[in-house]
């Protein structure tokens, strides 16, 4: 894509955008925040990752992930660090890059977990804001639209029926999964419900967020509906700073 096609190109400076996707687990958030942030040129910042990074290193301590006082405690000890890679971003937990694992089993559960606790979250809120202060950024996550970035310049909730995101997760553990796809769904069904019941921030669509339900869609579609909901949103915001750079 050449600068002329670009859309942010014609903000200027205002095109430091925040994009903000949220969702429930598997609703497709990762690949289309990728998409999105290759499209226009952005920096991809995965939040699950921190909340998965910070799991891991609780249960590394070998900490009860139910026990508030002592995740603080580790809390206050810890660094991460997102990296954006061309793939995925890399994780840096303390320094030591984590990236691997932090798909496993184990840590996508205790992330859960840990994730209820308003010291947990305010502490990851706060690291989220200053790295996408400057903007130039998509954040996915389940409260960026809410809770990070309540001002983004684009709010998307993606979201799918909870057999089609559990049966998209079946397809990515390769070809002799160990669970069949019930418990993929089962175990999917669970973490929607901490995630969309816990008394801090839960996971909800901000009021003036864009619905993408991918229920039905392929992906190529998800994405292209995803690009267009950016662009219709950046032609909007170039149209407001119209008159100040006719004025200039
Ligand atoms: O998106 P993910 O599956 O990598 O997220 C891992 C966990 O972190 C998930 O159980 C919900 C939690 N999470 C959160 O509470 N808030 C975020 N902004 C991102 C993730």
């Amino acid at each position: 894509m050449n600068a002329a096609q670009n859309p942010l190109r014609s903000l200027g400076p205002a095109g430091k955008i925040i994009v903000a996707i949220d969702g429930p687990a598997g609703a497709g958030k990762s690949t289309i925040a990728r998409r999105l942030a290759r499209r226009f040129g952005l920096l991809n910042l995965e939040t699950g990752a921190m909340y998965r990074a910070f799991a891991l290193k609780a249960l590394r301590a070998g900490l009860p992930l139910d026990s508030v006082a002592d995740l603080e405690k580790l809390a206050a000890q810890t660094h991460i660090r997102l990296e954006a890679g061309p793939a995925e971003n890399r994780v840096l937990l303390d320094g030591e890059d984590v990236t691997a694992i932090l798909r496993e089993q184990s840590v996508t559960d205790a992330a859960s977990r840990v994730s209820v606790f308003p010291a947990i979250r305010a502490w990851m809120v706060r690291l989220q804001q200053e790295m996408g202060a400057g903007g130039g950024v998509v954040m996915e996550g389940r409260d960026i639209g809410t809770v990070v970035f309540p001002h983004a310049d684009v709010k998307i909730f993606l979201d799918a029926a909870p057999e089609v995101r559990g049966m998209r997760r079946f397809d990515q553990l390769g070809p002799k999964p160990a669970v069949q796809p019930d418990e993929v769904i089962r175990d999917l069904r669970e973490r929607d419900e901490r995630d969309r019941s816990r008394a801090d921030s839960p996971l909800k669509a901000a009021p003036d967020a864009v619905l993408l339900d991918s229920t039905n869609l392929t992906l190529e579609e998800v994405v292209q509906t995803a690009e267009e909901i950016v662009t219709t949103r950046l032609a909007a915001l170039a149209a407001l700073h119209q008159p100040e750079i006719d004025k200039a």
